[in-house]
């Protein structure tokens, strides 16, 4: 019912009226030797998990709440890399599909207008030197309007509906983001992180920029000076010193 194009993403589809989270149902579907492209989706998540242990909003019927498996032979030091694809991939749907051009801050959240509408959360199975699936979860805020937001996250978050005025089908946007997604993976498999690293550049708001990032263990404010071939964040502070950021939240 999704009218996927895709030649295996999305091909095994295990579709959910509710769920805690669609993260939970894949990493178990990963660990139980659910092939590569098997995608949990749902149309509302009780539980929707978010990056640095945090909520995804995720009420009935108006976003995409899903999770894909994927099956790289990557080590899992690499691993982040896969986020950043993933955060071009739903740019590029997005702007196919709706004609708005979004950006990216970094690691993975991506922005209409300085307000978020998409979050991407990447969960790993691994070995020290082998990665056994990669749980890419993808939710972005479709058709909601402003009063369907909780209102601590008004100021901050936003729907692509909001953004064009008019509502958008779920399952063009579902298609659209497999298929882009699908077309990096092979790219990226056959020829590495550089062209992927390019196209992320350039959605990317935050390097050059002063900016502060708040880790798990205390703030860093500096200059943002582009990612890693692995994707880490360098920025370098004040006293000229460069330091790489694993996960952060980043403030503009
Ligand atoms: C973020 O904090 O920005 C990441 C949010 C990721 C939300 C998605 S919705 C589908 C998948 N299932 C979850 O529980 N979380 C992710």
């Amino acid at each position: 019912q999704l009218g996927l194009k895709t030649k295996t993403f999305g091909h095994f589809v295990h579709f959910v009226e509710e769920v805690d989270s669609t993260q939970k149902i894949a990493l178990r579907l990963a660990y139980d030797g659910a092939k590569e492209g098997t995608l949990v989706i749902a149309e509302q998540q009780t539980a929707g998990r978010g990056r640095m242990d945090r909520k995804w909003f995720s009420p009935k019927g108006t976003g995409i709440w899903m999770s894909l498996i994927l099956r790289p032979p990557i080590p899992p030091q690499k691993a982040p890399q896969l986020t950043l694809l993933t955060a071009v991939a739903v740019c590029q749907a997005i702007q196919q599909v709706t004609g708005l051009v979004p950006d990216i801050k970094w690691p993975n959240d991506i922005l209409l207008n300085g307000k978020k509408c998409v979050g991407i959360l990447t969960e790993l199975q691994a070995d020290p030197d082998r990665v056994h699936s990669v749980i890419i979860g993808i939710g972005v805020n479709v058709n909601q309007t402003i009063e369907q937001f909780p209102e601590d996250i008004r100021t901050v978050a936003t729907s692509l509906a909001m953004e064009k005025g008019e509502r958008i089908k779920r399952a063009h946007l579902v298609q659209e983001i497999l298929l882009q997604l699908e077309r990096l993976y092979h790219q990226y498999l056959q020829h590495g992180f550089r062209p992927i690293k390019l196209l992320w550049e350039g959605y990317a708001v935050s390097i050059g920029k002063k900016i502060t990032a708040h880790t798990l263990n205390g703030s860093i404010k500096g200059t943002a000076l582009g990612i890693t071939d692995e994707g880490l964040l360098m920025l370098e502070d004040e006293d000229k010193h460069i330091h790489y950021i694993h996960s952060a939240d980043i403030q503009l």
